[in-house]
C-alpha cells in the first residue's frame, strides 16, 4: 500500500499553453488529493477499532475541506502564470475564510485573525503552502479546544529579515500532547506538512506551549 505523498511534477509543466497548463495543474492537484486520501485510508485500516460516527464525520469534513481549498485555489490562480509570482495575502484570506466555513459548526466556533503585510510568492508555491495551512487548520479545529471553546487562529505573513517570506499560524489551544515531536511524528497531517514544505524548500518550525500551538514557515521567494 502506498504510504508516501505523491508529489506533482512541477518541472514538467507544458510551456506557453494556458489550457494545457491549467489541465496539468488540476491533474497534479487531484493526484495529491488521491494520495492524501489513500494515506488516510491506510492509517484507518491499521487502527485496532473502527472509527466512531463523529470521527467519520470529521474525516469526511476534512477531505471536503481539502478538495474545496484546491478548487478555490484553482479559481483564484486561474489567471496567474505558473512560473510567475503572485501576491499571497489575498489568497490566504480567501482560502482561510473558505476553510473556516467548510469546517466550523455551531459546536465549534472559529475566528481567524490576519496580520502582516503583502508579500510576493512564486505561483507554484501557493498550493503547497495553502495545503500546509489546511492541515494546520484542520488540526486546530480537531484538537486545540476540546472544551468546545472558540478556536482562534492567528495567520501572519510578511517578509522576514533574511529576505525569506514568513508565514505563521498559531492557535489558542493547550499545545501538543507531551512527548509528541511534530518533526518526526507519523500522523498524516504532520507528514503532509513536512513533505509539502520540502517541496517548496520551506523551513518548517513548530512551537508548542500550554498557550497554544504554532507552525512557522520561512520560504525563499526568488529564484537564485
Ligand atoms: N493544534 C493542535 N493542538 C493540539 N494538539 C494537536 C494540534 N495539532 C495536532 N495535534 C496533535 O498531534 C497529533 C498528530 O497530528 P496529525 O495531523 O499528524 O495527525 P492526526 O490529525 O491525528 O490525523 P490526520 O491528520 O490523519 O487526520 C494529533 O493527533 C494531535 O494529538
Ligand atoms: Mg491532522
Amino acid at each position: 500500500m502506498d504510504t508516501t505523498l505523491r508529489q506533482p511534477k512541477f518541472e514538467s509543466l507544458p510551456a506557453q499553453d494556458p489550457a494545457a497548463e491549467a489541465h496539468h495543474r488540476i491533474a497534479n492537484s487531484l493526484t495529491l488529493l488521491v494520495s492524501m486520501v489513500r494515506m488516510k485510508a491506510t492509517s484507518i485500516a491499521r487502527q485496532p477499532d473502527p472509527p466512531s460516527t463523529a470521527e467519520v464525520r470529521l474525516l469526511l469534513d476534512g477531505i471536503g475541506a481539502r478538495i474545496n481549498t484546491i478548487a478555490h485555489l484553482h479559481r483564484l490562480l486561474s489567471h496567474a502564470p505558473f512560473e510567475g509570482e503572485t501576491e499571497l495575502l489575498p489568497h490566504l484570506k480567501e482560502v482561510t475564510d473558505a476553510l473556516v466555513s467548510a469546517l466550523a459548526s455551531p459546536e465549534q466556533q472559529v475566528q481567524v485573525i490576519h496580520s502582516g503585510q503583502g508579500a510576493m510568492v512564486r505561483t507554484r508555491q501557493v498550493q503547497p503552502l495553502v495545503l500546509i495551512l489546511c492541515e494546520v487548520f484542520i488540526n486546530a479545529m480537531k484538537y486545540a479546544r476540546p472544551d468546545g471553546g472558540q478556536v482562534i487562529l492567528c495567520v501572519e505573513c510578511g517578509p522576514g529579515v533574511d529576505g525569506r517570506l514568513r508565514v505563521s499560524v498559531s492557535d489558542n489551544g493547550g499545545g501538543l500532547p507531551d512527548g509528541l515531536d511534530p518533526r518526526t511524528a507519523s500522523g498524516l497531517g504532520f507528514r503532509v506538512m513536512r513533505s509539502l514544505a520540502a517541496e517548496i524548500d520551506a523551513e518548517l518550525h513548530f512551537e508548542s506551549s500550554p498557550r497554544g500551538f504554532g507552525v512557522h514557515l520561512a520560504l525563499p521567494v526568488r529564484r537564485n
